[in-house]
């Protein structure tokens, strides 16, 4: 948690109770190292609190805040590409993040190949400069 816990934004709902929240990993080893590309993790919404722009709001924070580290591109794994496309998100081959597929996905206890699993790579091209 002491690792992680600076580079996770939050939103606090009407009763002080956590609403949603959102991470991101930089990762060097995909793209160009100097423009690494980011991933999004953690995006989630309580379900109370879906659907009033939260879950925009977290992902939009979180795109701010990586902004200075001048990343190609900001990448997802989502069971909801309907949200990332309405923030202009892109279904990209998953072939373009195979670091993480080694990484991260290897550890997965769901899905034993993460060409099957049902999880859409998706990636918003950031500007330039
Ligand atoms: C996906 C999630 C984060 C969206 O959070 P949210 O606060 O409800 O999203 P917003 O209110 O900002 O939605 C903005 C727009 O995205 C689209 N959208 C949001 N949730 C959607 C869903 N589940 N399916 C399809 N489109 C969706 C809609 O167009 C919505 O606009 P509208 O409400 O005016 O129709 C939330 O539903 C959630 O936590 N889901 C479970 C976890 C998850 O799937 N996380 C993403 C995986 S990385």
């Amino acid at each position: 948690m002491v690792e992680n816990i600076d580079r996770f934004l939050v939103a606090e709902g009407p009763d002080g109770a956590l609403a949603g929240c959102v991470t991101y990993q930089v990762w060097p080893e995909i793209g160009d190292p100097l423009k690494a590309t980011v991933e999004l993790q953690s995006v989630a919404v309580r379900e109370t609190c879906r659907r009033k722009g939260i879950g925009s709001m977290l992902v939009k924070g979180a795109l701010a805040r990586v902004r200075v580290l001048e990343p190609a591109d900001v990448t997802v794994l989502t069971l909801t590409p309907d949200f990332f496309a309405t923030l202009g998100f892109r279904e990209i081959p998953k072939t373009r993040i195979m670091h993480k597929l080694y990484t991260g996905c290897i550890n997965c206890t769901k899905h034993t190949d993460p060409f099957t699993c049902p999880e859409r790579a998706m990636a918003l091209e950031m500007p330039k400069g």
